[in-house]
This record gives C-alpha cells, structure tokens and sequence, in this order.
C-alpha cells in the first residue's frame, strides 16, 4: 500500500520523504491556506521534492473553468494529479483531462456509486473520505470494501486512494482491505511508529545496560 502525505508543509513533507515513507502528496484548498502560501509556488516547491503523484485542486465548479485550472496545475510539474470534486462538472474535467493524458483525482467521494462513476471518467484516483463519513456515523471503512469489490468486479484501474485518516487504525484498516494508497496527515503516519510496550521495553533495556558499565561506541 502506498503512503500519501496529506499537507501542504514542505518541511513535514521533507521530513518524512527522507525516510523513504512519501509515495505521494495530496493537498486541497484548506491545506493550501493552511500553509499561508501561494499555490502554485509551493506546489512546485512539492512537486521538487516528491517524484510520485502531487493532488493539486482546482477551486471553480464549471467544467470549462476546472480544465482550464487543471491545465494550469498540470503544468506545473509532471507528477501533478489534477484534483477535481465529484460532481458532472469535475467528472467531465476529468474525462476530459484524464483524455489529454493527466492523472486525475477525484476527490470528496462519499458512495460507493460515485466511486463507480469516477472510474468509468477514468479517473487515476478516487478519494472517499472515512473519518468526514465516520463524523457523521456512517462507517467509512465499509465505503472502502465496496468501492474495493466493485472496482474488482470489473477490473477497474482507478487506484483507491482513501482519504480524510484521523487514526492508526484507519491505516491498517484500509491496508486489510485493500485500499491502494492512504493519505494522511504527517501526525498520523508518525504515529504508526508509537507502541507503549516498544517504549516501556525500551527503557526497561537502557536501565539494563547502564547496570552494565559497557559501551558500544
Ligand atoms: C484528501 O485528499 C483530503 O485532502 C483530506 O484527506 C481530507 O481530510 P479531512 O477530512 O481530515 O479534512
């Protein structure tokens, strides 16, 4: 399973790039004003750094507005995947730009049906959302397994890219089941590393080995 990192702050990205654990980028227009910085300029600053696919959104709600800002985003750097929402208009963007050969992702996904309609667009991703559908308690994990099901039932390409992680167990739970990527925030993908028994084990071993008077270095 791929790892995306869902934030636009180039030192996160960095950071967790240099251990080998960004496959990807996504961002959207909150994570953009969350950065403080202009889009297009930190995009590319993005796209420098990760050689995988790098979400940028278009922000109008006409078709013939979204392809013009997908175009425009697209040539920012080849890894770009444009990122449209799931209405007709970003589903014609992404017919339309997926034909002009651009990775497209398709994002704020919330049924399995939508999920079916980005595929048959051509989308490269599709991007349901668990924790927005867990908010309102619907179980987003179950929206994953259906979209996993139907996209193998007919051999669809479109990678599963499940958004909107809050925990840990949203990462495993999304790799059980077969999501190919998850995006997620830096915090959460840090996490993956903390277990309280490797920190309690851990101390338990420092106190041993001071007892020992040894050194390794
Ligand atoms: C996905 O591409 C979105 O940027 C993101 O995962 C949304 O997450 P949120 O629901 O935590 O805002």
């Amino acid at each position: 399973m791929k790892f995306f990192i869902d934030t636009a702050d180039v030192d996160a990205i960095r950071e967790l790039h240099d251990l080998g654990m960004v496959d990807g980028v996504t961002t959207n227009p909150s994570l953009i004003l969350k950065s403080g910085r202009d889009i297009i300029e930190v995009t590319k600053e993005i796209c420098s750094i990760v050689s995988g696919p790098v979400s940028a959104e278009v922000v109008a709600l006409t078709a013939d507005e979204m392809i013009a800002e997908g175009r425009k985003l697209a040539a920012i750097a080849p890894n770009i995947a444009v990122k449209v929402p799931l209405t007709w208009d970003g589903l014609k963007t992404c017919k339309v730009l997926s034909g002009e050969g651009f990775m497209v992702n398709v994002t704020l996904c919330f049924s399995a049906n939508q999920a079916l309609l980005a595929a048959k667009a051509g989308a490269t991703f599709i991007s349901p959302f668990i924790g927005r559908l867990d908010d309102i308690n619907l179980d987003g994990l179950d929206l994953i397994g259906d979209i996993r099901t139907i996209y193998d039932n007919y051999d669809f390409k479109t990678q599963i890219l499940a958004a909107s992680i809050r925990t840990a167990n949203h990462v495993k739970d999304c790799a059980l089941i077969g999501a190919d990527v998850v995006t997620a925030p830096p915090a959460v993908i840090k996490g993956l590393a903390s277990h309280v028994l490797t920190d309690k084990g851990l101390e338990q071993f420092m106190k041993d080995w001071a007892k020992t008077g040894q050194k390794i270095l």
